[in-house]
């Protein structure tokens, strides 16, 4: 490997299973020379297999809701203590939409479970930012990532509410990421990543017509949970120092396509 993150500490929230985005760059970074605490709400520890990872990557796990300042807050003060200095990146990897879970079409939310899928999805992301910047807990030139789905952009119809919450997620990286820039040197990007078979991606309805469909039209193919952690770990290195404020796609060049090939034959009748 390339030691792109050799000194480096991070806190990585999201790695309930093996088939986790969050878990694979988790890996991708033990393997780069960081070390870094690893997260998730108190019920996933339950549910998943992260205390596996930690021995494998000899990191601790700090259980923390991502909707509660509180559990935030003692999440930040406990990595800097165990990690011995100021945190220098983070991926917020977590998504939940109550309304899909539930089969609650768009049209027909159940408004309760909407604020609670934004909370956990968007506002989340705000609040974790919130805490590193008021404890002043990131290090100059650090990097702030959270991952995305270009339903914030275009239309997905089985998204639901989460399409919305993107949205929003993508321009809290903005917004906040320009007081993180001026005032800290910290980047903060979204990448929205090819639709990937894991927990979160396969609750959403329909998801195997989409993942083929989108490799079809993507001319480098669906990017992988591995490829979106090797992309991460590049924007946590020192060789992006002045991306910020960006939602990057990592999608094999799915979201500039109009048509492919590939789909057009399976439209077009034959002579
Ligand atoms: P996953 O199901 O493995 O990860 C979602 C994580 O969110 C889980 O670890 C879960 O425990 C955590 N979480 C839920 N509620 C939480 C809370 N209250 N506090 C703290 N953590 C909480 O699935 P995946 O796909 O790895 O998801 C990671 C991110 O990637 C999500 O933001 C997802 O929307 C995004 N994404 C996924 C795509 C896919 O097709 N799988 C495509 C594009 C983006």
């Amino acid at each position: 490997m390339y030691n792109l993150l050799k000194g480096k500490r991070g806190i990585i929230f999201g790695a309930l299973d093996s088939n986790s985005i969050a878990w694979k760059v988790a890996e991708r970074a033990h393997e780069e020379g960081a070390e870094f605490v690893l997260t998730n709400a108190p019920i996933a520890m339950r549910m998943g297999t992260i205390n596996e990872l930690a021995e494998k990557t000899g990191s601790q796990v700090i259980p923390a809701d991502a909707t509660s300042l509180e559990d935030i807050q003692n999440l930040v003060d406990k990595s800097v203590e165990i990690l011995g200095g100021k945190i220098d990146f983070v991926l917020h990897s977590i998504g939940m939409s109550v309304n899909v879970r539930k089969g609650r079409h768009y049209t027909d939310q159940k408004y309760d479970f909407t604020t609670k899928g934004w909370d956990v999805s968007a506002v989340s992301f705000h609040k974790v930012m919130s805490v590193l910047y008021k404890s002043n807990a990131m290090g100059e030139w650090g990097s702030i990532v959270a991952l995305t789905y270009m339903a914030a952009q275009r239309v997905f119809p089985d998204y639901n509410d989460m399409a919305d919450n993107k949205a929003y997620l993508e321009s809290i990286a903005r917004s906040f990421g320009y007081f993180f820039g001026r005032d800290h040197k910290v980047r903060v990007n979204t990448i929205s990543q090819s639709p990937t078979p894991t927990t979160a991606g396969q609750g959403v309805k329909g998801f195997d017509g989409f993942i083929n469909y989108a490799e079809k039209m993507s001319p480098l193919g669906n990017a992988t949970a591995l490829e979106c952690a090797n992309y991460t770990i590049s924007l946590f290195s020192d060789l992006t120092r002045k991306v910020t404020l960006q939602n990057l796609f990592h999608d094999g060049g799915f979201s500039n396509m109009g048509v492919s090939e590939a789909v057009m034959e399976y439209f077009t009748e034959e002579e």
